[in-house]
Formats: structure tokens, C-alpha cells, sequence
């Protein structure tokens, strides 16, 4: 598979993405929300570089299909969000493609009364978007492919890889 973005160079986004947010937070408490499943590797590396007091919570979305390039139905698990009134929340996703997922998780925690939400994204593809949702902090904007690894997968394939790599149909 073609990789797209190196291990290392991801690392190095990362941390500026880390810095980026301890500034914008400035020591106020975050609650960060991370969108299953997707977004493992990405949250794990992100949290280890924030110095913020931070409280973790996962939900779970799921819309995607192997390589399909509409997504189906999305489910979304969020029945063990806590009340998020008053708090501000970062929500941490894998890849901001159509939009539809984040703009999903959005309403769910705005529902829940956060006072402030921002989106971390580590992949944007900017030509896909068709929902209004705007990422306050975006690692790398990449074409219309399919990427894997980093915590991508195929079929729940790759998601170990430690770079991003482009997966063609054979
Ligand atoms: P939407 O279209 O709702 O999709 O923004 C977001 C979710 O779809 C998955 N997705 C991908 N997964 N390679 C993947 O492995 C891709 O190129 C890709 N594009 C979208 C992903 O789970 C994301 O959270």
C-alpha cells in the first residue's frame, strides 16, 4: 500500500495539534469526547501530549462500510455521556469526510448542555464535506481516498498500521 503520511510526520502534527489546543484551553478544565472507533490511536497520542486537566469519554459511531463511498445509516452510542452543561468539550474523530458522523456527535453533546464544543480531527477531505460542520483543529487535509491505518481500517483491518496509507481496490 501507497503510504500517504509517515509515521514520523504524523507524530510531529500531533504535538503541534497538542500545543495548538493547550493554548487555545489555557489551562481551563476539557472534557474530551472521542469518536469510536476510529479515533484510538489518534486520542491516545493526542491526550499523552496535553497538559490540561482533561476528562476522557468514548462514544461509539459507526456508518462505514469497507470502501463504500456513501455512508449507511449511522448509529451512534452515546447513552453514557454525562451531563455536559457548562463544560467545554473537544471532540476528537479520526477523519472529517462527509460530516454527517460529527455533525451527529455535535447535536448529541450540545443536547447534553456543553457549554463550548471544538472538533480535533487528525484527516480532513475537504472535497467530500456536505454537512456544516467546521474542525477547529485539523492534523492533515488529504484527496478522495481511502486511507488506512493510525487507527483506519478496512473491515476492522489496519487500524494498527502506524502511518496512513491509501488502500485501492484490487
Ligand atoms: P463522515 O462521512 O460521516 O464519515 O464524515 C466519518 C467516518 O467515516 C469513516 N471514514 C473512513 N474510514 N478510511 C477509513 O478507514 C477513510 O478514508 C474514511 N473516510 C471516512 C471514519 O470512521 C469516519 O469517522
Amino acid at each position: 500500500m501507497e503510504i500517504l503520511i509517515a509515521a514520523d510526520r504524523i507524530h510531529q502534527r500531533v504535538v503541534e495539534l497538542a500545543e495548538q489546543i493547550e493554548r487555545d484551553y489555557q489551562s481551563r478544565p476539557v472534557m474530551i469526547v472521542g469518536v469510536l472507533t476510529g479515533c484510538l490511536v489518534f486520542l491516545a497520542d493526542l491526550i499523552r501530549r496535553l497538559d490540561l486537566p482533561v476528562r476522557i469519554h468514548l462514544v461509539q459511531a459507526s456508518s462505514y462500510r469497507g470502501t463504500a463511498t456513501s455512508a449507511g445509516a449511522l448509529q451512534l452510542r452515546a447513552d453514557t455521556l454525562p451531563d455536559l452543561a457548562g463544560r467545554e468539550v473537544l471532540i476528537v474523530d479520526d477523519i472529517l469526510d462527509t460530516g454527517q458522523t460529527l455533525a451527529r456527535v455535535i447535536e448529541t453533546i450540545r443536547g447534553r448542555g456543553a457549554a463550548h464544543i471544538r472538533v480535533a480531527v487528525l484527516l480532513r477531505k475537504k472535497e467530500r464535506l456536505i454537512a456544516p460542520v467546521e474542525a477547529d483543529y485539523v492534523g492533515f487535509d488529504i484527496p478522495d481516498e481511502f486511507v488506512v491505518g493510525y487507527g483506519l481500517d478496512y473491515n476492522d483491518e489496519y487500524r494498527h498500521l502506524p502511518h496512513i496509507a491509501v488502500l485501492r481496490e484490487p
